[in-house]
């Protein structure tokens, strides 16, 4: 990858976290069975923080999700100051109720939870990255709701004709073409029931409201569109590799205008998902809050933590 001058990593940041005696914090999820432990998605992570010189504490997600945001935080200790959180998605809401607790027992998110949403969701970043990024258009509904016809065509007049697809304002379900996949958004009956069906199976996950994107062409592996995913922290590049959904991808897509964007955008930690279309152009697929980015189990995570940790 080009364009972009790398953080500076490895034992050189170690040592002068030593030095400065400040380790950072970087919280995790506890283990659902045995809470005092780091649920064993994370553990090897969390182990490696040590190495590094940072400190971990635990939160409870389970019960963080669940409402009772005193319990989520009850093993987190008092004073932690600026920390990181890195573990399985938490809506925005929650994400907030979390920032405020954590705040009265003396720490602070270093990601705030504006900073948290407009990463999380697609139209807290869309404008910054629009030229990079296929046609989109949004709008917010709760649960439940299926817009009307009306709504639904007025998105699509956003978009160029063609094919597209439907995701809310996070996730898609893109293992499900029949909730997923729209062959030609000009015909509001295959629209609606396309977007019909994804809001049936979304059901009480649904975030924020119906995206509809124009769908672009991009190069495959194994049938799957292959992705990279890169790490920014504090807009710069920290480390990149492929998607932890396409463990074959490759590729080296100059990040010049990217790099830009991203620091337009003025997020302390986010993922950048990127596919080249099929005429060559790298394209970002989304962007999303580092802090709940799935790693690759088989990627060297060095890079990243020491930004992390080296981090103001
Ligand atoms: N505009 C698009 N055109 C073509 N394929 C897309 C487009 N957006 C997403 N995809 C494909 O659909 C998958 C899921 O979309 P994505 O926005 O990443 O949602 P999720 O949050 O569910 O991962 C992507 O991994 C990519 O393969
Ligand atoms: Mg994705």
């Amino acid at each position: 990858m080009k364009s972009v001058t790398p953080r500076p990593s490895g034992p050189e940041v170690v040592g002068a976290l030593y030095h400065a005696n400040v380790p950072s914090t970087i919280l995790y999820c506890s283990d659902t069975l045995r809470p005092r432990r780091v649920d064993t998605h994370f553990s090897a992570e969390a182990a490696q923080v040590g190495e590094l010189g940072g400190r971990i504490a635990l939160i409870d997600h389970d019960a963080l999700l669940s409402g009772d945001v005193a319990a989520a935080v009850a093993r987190v200790p008092e004073g932690l100051g600026p920390t990181w959180y890195r573990g399985w998605m938490i809506p925005p809401d929650r994400y907030e109720e979390l920032a405020a607790a954590v705040e009265r027992r003396g720490a602070h998110l270093v990601t705030t939870s504006a900073m948290y949403r407009g990463a999380h969701e697609l139209p807290g970043w869309y404008r910054e990255l629009s030229g990079l990024t296929p046609a989109s258009a949004w709008t917010p509904t709760p649960p439940g709701v299926v817009p009307s016809d009306r709504q639904l065509l007025d998105l699509v007049s956003a978009l160029p004709a063609g094919e597209g697809m439907v995701k809310d304002y996070v996730k898609s379900r893109k293992h499900e073409p029949d909730a997923c996949l729209i062959p030609d958004i000009s015909d509001v009956e295959q629209l609606r029931a396309v977007v019909s069906r994804f809001v049936e199976r979304q059901d009480t996950d649904l975030v924020g409201g119906i995206v509809l994107r124009h769908r672009e062409e991009f190069r495959t592996l194994d049938g799957r569109v292959a992705e990279l995913r890169t790490w920014w922290v504090d807009g710069e590049l920290a480390t990149s590799g492929p998607h932890p959904d396409t463990p074959g991808a490759t590729g080296d897509p100059d990040l010049g205008r990217l790099a830009e964007a991203v620091r337009r955008l003025d997020r302390r930690f986010v993922t950048v998902d990127l596919a080249q279309r099929v005429d060559g152009v790298w394209r970002v697929i989304e962007l999303g809050d580092g802090q709940v980015s799935d790693f690759p189990a088989e990627g060297d995570m060095t890079p990243l933590l020491s930004a992390l940790l080296a981090a103001p």
